[in-house]
């Protein structure tokens, strides 16, 4: 076993074969993650002293970081003590995560290539979730993707999720062309950070793109349900696609949502905003230091509303993602 220490004076010991993420999480101390493959760089901590050895090539990180001493936990193993710069979660207590079998209960298209799956669980199952975490889907031959869950808890335990097909994707060639219902699948989870936490009197910012409405519409069915008191001051869902038929869900009536879809390939009928949620966003000149962020979706629309919200000023403790990076394992 190896001591890590973190910046905030968090202590606790890493076997030699597991993740700095994995001990940390095993001892009750939560860091911010969410691909797990060294991919989308949320699990980013820096190494003040001792050596560790990445398993997977870290995608996630910059040169810039790279030389500036920052490892992905996600990926990262201890050869020693470790003394770590990295935030945690503080006292939250995230659900138990369950390996369990499910079956596919209804699977409808809601456009050209996204599916929308209703997983059923075995009556004395269920799956407490944090509105806003993912699951991965486990197929046939172990076959192993992440989807976000598109709904806060219901009463029926039913999981839905939104699929897009990835051109020759392996999974998506299951979805797309081979599932049916009553399909025996498992699944295991809940996994991430991407939840709210601090919104109480905020100017709440939720940006997807593409299926990253998912979980966008499970965090505000989760909204629904809190009480006044840590309610944000307002809520603006920025959804982006490329053409109109992409806009596959309608936000609710809420209390204090503004609902803005965004298209960057739109016909001349459309008269809706124009271009890149993010750049949208900053149109709209928001309160920066009052506001946070929940960014969902592609990759680059993450990188560049990250980038371009703190250089206008955005606190970057106050911009939350979850990208939806592949999820085959490397
Ligand atoms: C935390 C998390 C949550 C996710 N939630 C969702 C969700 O709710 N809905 C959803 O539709 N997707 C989601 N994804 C993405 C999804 O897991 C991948 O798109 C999926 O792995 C594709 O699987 P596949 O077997 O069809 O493609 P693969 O066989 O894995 O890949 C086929 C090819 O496409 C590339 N590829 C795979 N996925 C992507 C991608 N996302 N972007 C760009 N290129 C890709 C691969 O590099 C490969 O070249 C999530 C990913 C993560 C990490
Ligand atoms: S890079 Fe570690 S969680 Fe994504």
């Amino acid at each position: 076993m190896h001591p890590i220490s973190t910046s905030n004076g968090r202590r606790y010991e890493a076997r030699p074969d597991e993740s700095l993420l994995d001990a940390a999480m095993r001892h009750g101390v939560i860091l911010d993650y969410s691909c797990r493959t060294g991919r989308c760089g949320t699990c980013k901590g820096r190494v003040i002293a001792g050596d560790t050895i990445s398993t997977h090539d870290e995608l996630g990180l910059s040169a810039a970081e790279r030389r500036q001493g920052y490892i992905l936990t996600c990926v990262r193993q201890a050869c020693g003590p470790v003394e770590l710069e990295v935030d945690d979660l503080g006292d939250i207590v995230l659900p138990e995560v369950k390996t369990l079998p499910c079956r596919i209960q209804t699977l409808e298209r809601l456009s050209q290539d996204v599916v929308r799956v209703v997983l059923r669980l075995p009556p004395t199952s269920g799956l407490d979730a944090l509105p806003g975490q993912y699951i991965d889907v486990i197929g046939a031959e172990g076959l192993r993707r992440s989807y976000s869950i598109a709904n806060a808890p219901r009463a029926d335990k039913q999981i839905e999720l939104h699929i897009r097909e990835v051109p020759d994707g392996v999974m998506s060639h299951y979805w797309f062309q081979r599932a049916k219902v009553n399909d025996l699948l498992r699944l295991h989870g809940p996994l991430g950070t991407f939840f709210l936490r601090d919104q109480a009197g905020k100017d709440l910012v939720l940006l997807a793109t593409g299926t990253g409405i998912a979980p966008v519409k499970a965090i505000l069915e989760g909204l629904v349900r809190l009480a006044d008191e840590v309610q944000p001051r307002s809520i603006t869902i920025y959804w982006g696609g490329r053409h109109r038929d992409d806009l596959y869900w309608q936000a609710p009536d809420f209390p204090r949502l503004r609902f803005v879809p965004v298209l960057s390939r739109a016909d001349d009928a459309w008269h809706g905003a124009r271009g890149h949620v993010q750049n949208v966003l900053l149109g709209d000149k928001p309160d920066l230091p009052s506001t946070l962020v929940y960014a969902c979706g592609s990759d680059a629309m993450i990188h560049s509303a990250q980038s371009q919200l703190r250089a206008a000023g955005l606190p970057e403790r106050q911009f939350h993602s979850d990208a939806f990076v592949c999820s085959a394992a490397t």
